[in-house]
């Protein structure tokens, strides 16, 4: 550990959890102990502020421990109410999905609760098969939908998947805006579903091409395939309105929420759909539970998720994340575009990223090639260990595009936080075209990395 001594609970983390995390961490300089969290800012036992820029992966939207929904979870545990009961009807979940479908538009009525983004796309998985009585599931190339089995096998990059097969049969990855690829597997009708990221978050915040996302709605519709949008990163008001969906003018047949969903303390996630889907589920009484999770509709993540909408609503965080966003991406494009390394930045709302290139002149890729050599995922690591280090901020590149950083904080972010994001990176790309210093120690790290 950086910070102080190390505690008994570190090393039985180390023993009985996850030593490799842990390694990672200290590797890269970013083993923190973090004793107070508020907003945007975390607070470190040796006194440091960090600004989060990486939100959890687009966890806290409302930002860390908001008290009001702190103050919900408390007044739901005081209440000594039915708690996994597993034999009423807890009401406050058709009030959240309520609130759900309202906010959500569309046609979408029906709600599945769960706990994770995973559990959301194995449940779409699995009604969309039922609704369609097909069996294939398309998804595109890039994307993130979680590491459970079917989730998993709706992802190409052979990472999260080798020594895990075999994945479901009968999927197919298709390009991400590529219309005439999708048509030719549509048109096949043996595809109960296509999942897509509206925007894809861990390929490198790819914003799709105008037209996209409509036209893969419309070839859906003609072939009898479902429609599904993964909103696990770009929901809650993320990119600005409650779904990126209401930024492209599509209707999905599903929609799946979680990390934001429940203000990032405790696991929440939700499916919303059809009534068409969700009765081809429950479509007797002796079906009446023929899909659900223990801890799907507890109290705990319903209350927090009402709060959680509440803050998100009343607070005006959606337009405030629209508007930071643009500001953001202004600053930035403004501060970087002298530098050749910096190949764009694009982004929604705030959700953003800031994509790198390798370097044209000789001083600078000489280098970057023997780093990208050792391991494509380190140059950006550097990157988030400097700016960690040297600037207090937190963030991270995307799972699948080593290339891009995110720019994702809490939605409540402020102009100044914004303008310290700014700062820091030019700062740091600054130093990457300037100093040898940057290219000796990236060497130095990925040495250690690579013989950990
Ligand atoms: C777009 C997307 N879908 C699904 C998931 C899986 O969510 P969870 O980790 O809650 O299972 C993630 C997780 O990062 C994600 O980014």
């Amino acid at each position: 550990m950086l910070s102080g001594t190390v505690t008994a609970a570190a090393v039985d983390y180390r023993n009985h959890v996850n030593p490799q995390w842990v390694r990672l961490l200290d590797v890269l300089a970013m083993n923190e102990k973090y004793v107070r969290c508020e907003g945007v800012e975390l607070y470190t036992a040796d006194d440091r502020r960090i600004l989060d820029f990486l939100s959890g992966y687009c966890v806290h939207n409302a930002g860390h421990n908001h008290p009001r929904i702190v103050a919900a979870l408390k007044h739901e545990l005081d209440a000594s109410g039915p708690a996994m009961l597993q034999s009423h009807v807890p009401e406050a979940a058709g009030v959240l999905a309520e609130r759900l479908c309202r906010l959500a538009g569309g046609g979408l009525s029906k709600v599945f609760f769960c706990s994770s983004g995973s559990e959301g796309v194995e449940a779409a998985i699995k009604f969309a098969r039922a609704r369609t009585r097909r069996t294939g599931l398309l998804y595109a190339q890039g994307a993130f939908h979680g590491l459970t089995c079917g989730a998993l096998s709706l992802m190409g990059d052979p990472f999260w998947s080798d020594g895990f097969g075999p994945m479901l049969p009968g999927t197919c990855q298709v390009p991400f805006g590529d219309l005439n690829a999708l048509e030719r597997a549509a048109a096949t009708r043996t595809y109960a579903a296509l999942f897509l990221e509206p925007i894809q978050g861990e390929a490198g915040i790819r914003l799709p091409e105008p037209g996209y996302l409509a036209g893969a709605q419309e070839i859906c519709r003609r072939y009898g395939t479902l429609f599904v949008l993964d909103e696990v990163q770009t929901g809650m008001f993320r990119t600005g309105p409650f779904l990126a969906a209401h930024r492209f003018g599509i209707r999905p047949d599903m929609v799946i929420l979680a990390k934001a969903l429940s203000g990032g303390l405790v696991p929440s996630g939700a499916v919303l759909m059809r009534d068409g889907i969700y009765d081809a589920v429950y479509s007797s009484l002796k079906r009446a539970i023929v899909h659900t999770s223990t801890y799907s509709e507890n109290g705990l993540a319903v209350r927090a998720s009402l709060a959680t909408l509440d803050v998100l609503e009343e607070e005006a965080l959606g337009d405030r994340a629209a508007a930071a966003g643009d500001y953001l991406r202004g600053r930035l494009r403004h501060a970087l575009s002298d530098y050749e390394m910096v190949k764009e930045v694009r982004g929604a709302g705030l959700l953003n990223g800031i994509e790198f290139r390798a370097p044209r002149q000789l001083k600078l890729r000489l280098p970057f090639e023997a780093f990208q050599a050792i391991h494509p995922g380190l140059f950006g690591q550097v990157l988030v260990m400097r700016l960690f280090r040297d600037h207090n901020i937190l963030t991270q590149i995307c799972g699948n595009n080593f290339m891009v950083l995110k720019a994702a904080p809490p939605l409540e972010a402020s102009e100044q936080q914004l303008d310290a994001f700014v700062s820091a990176v030019t700062a740091v790309v600054e130093l990457m075209h300037s100093a040898g210093a940057f290219w000796t120690e990236a060497l130095g790290l990925a040495r250690r990395v690579v013989n950990i």
